[in-house]
């Protein structure tokens, strides 16, 4: 078992945005999770810290990334892991969300971590139950250990956040992952532009610190990041673009757009990708892409911020909440 140096007490009990946090709370997560991918990458990948502690990962919407990264952390991190099958759970009978967090409750979790197509469910069941509440992603709302991730991606291949250009790429109005990456990145110091033509950006965006581009040539120009985002159907209701080819082609990353950005430019996909449609498959896979990093430190973000959230010396009896 790894034994680890205590960090600085971080100061809240939940995570529900990062429009919650303070630039200091946002280092101390990335300086935890840099901790967190040495252990990851060691043979021997288990530490003691949640050892005895309980966590329900409570999905209401697909996930890949997501759900089995926050499952690796807690095992990594010691604790006693249960998924909730949504699928086969009484949801199906129309229980709510809140009868079923409150059942959840019951069984005295220390850490509900929730994914739900609405906005403000992450909140609303941190009103309700008694132990810490992770969103990991509620509709188009926040998505915070995305944007925990992609900036512990961006700081260890550039060495800093502060100042860099950073391209966010695609459809925003419809992203929670532009949303909290804006938020962080804004409160780190980078200069963030969004990218995408204007049925896909919300209104009042310039409201949130950024500057606003319709082609993808003028929006990458010296960029050194650019961060691509799917087309989120699930979340259209009517038709945002006139056809898959045409968005592609104007919007898509591929080796010609690429070259507005910087030559060390970093490419970011959040996942899941839809190759060709938002980005070519030669730059999802070509020497640029930090894609899979960012699946690695999805790990090691989601540990730093299990343990800063259920620190014992801000609960030394240990006791649930
Ligand atoms: N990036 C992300 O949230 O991926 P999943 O939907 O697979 O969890």
């Amino acid at each position: 078992m790894n034994e680890r140096a205590p960090f600085p007490l971080y100061p809240h009990r939940h995570l529900l945005g990062i429009k919650d946090l303070s630039p200091s709370d946002i280092e101390l997560l990335l300086d935890r999770a840099d901790d967190a991918v040495a252990i990851s990458r060691q043979s021997e990948k288990k530490t003691s810290t949640l050892r005895g502690r309980t966590q329900i990962n409570l999905f209401y919407e697909a996930s890949t990334r997501t759900q089995s990264s926050f499952e690796l952390a807690g095992k990594r991190l010691g604790a006693d892991v249960m998924n909730m099958s949504v699928a086969s759970s009484s949801v199906k009978k129309g229980e709510t969300l809140i009868d079923t967090a409150m059942t959840l409750n019951a069984m005295r979790p220390d850490i509900l971590v929730i994914r739900h197509a609405s906005a403000g469910a992450a909140a609303l069941l941190a009103q309700k139950v008694g132990c810490s509440v992770v969103n990991a992603g509620d509709g188009a709302h926040e998505h915070p250990t995305q944007a925990l991730l992609d900036a512990l991606t961006i700081r260890r291949a550039k060495g800093k956040i502060a100042r860099l250009t950073v391209a966010i790429c695609g459809d925003i109005g419809h992203s929670r992952v532009a949303r909290s990456n804006i938020l962080l990145l804004n409160a780190l110091g980078a200069r963030v532009r969004v990218v995408a033509p204007s049925t896909l950006l919300p209104a009042g965006i310039s409201a949130m610190g950024v500057e606003v581009f319709n082609t993808m040539k003028e929006g990458l120009h010296g960029a050194d990041v650019v961060m691509m985002l799917r087309l989120q159907r699930e979340r259209m209701q009517g038709a945002f673009v006139p056809s898959v080819r045409e968005y592609f082609r104007y919007y898509g990353l591929d080796a010609e757009k690429l070259k507005a950005a910087r030559d060390d430019a970093l490419v970011m996909h959040p996942g899941p990708m839809n190759r060709g449609v938002e980005i070519a498959s030669e730059i999802a896979d070509g020497p640029q892409s930090v894609i899979q990093e960012q699946v690695e430190m999805g790990v090691a973000v989601r540990m730093a911020v299990m343990e800063a959230l259920l620190d014992p010396r801000r609960n030394p009896e240990g006791v649930a909440g």
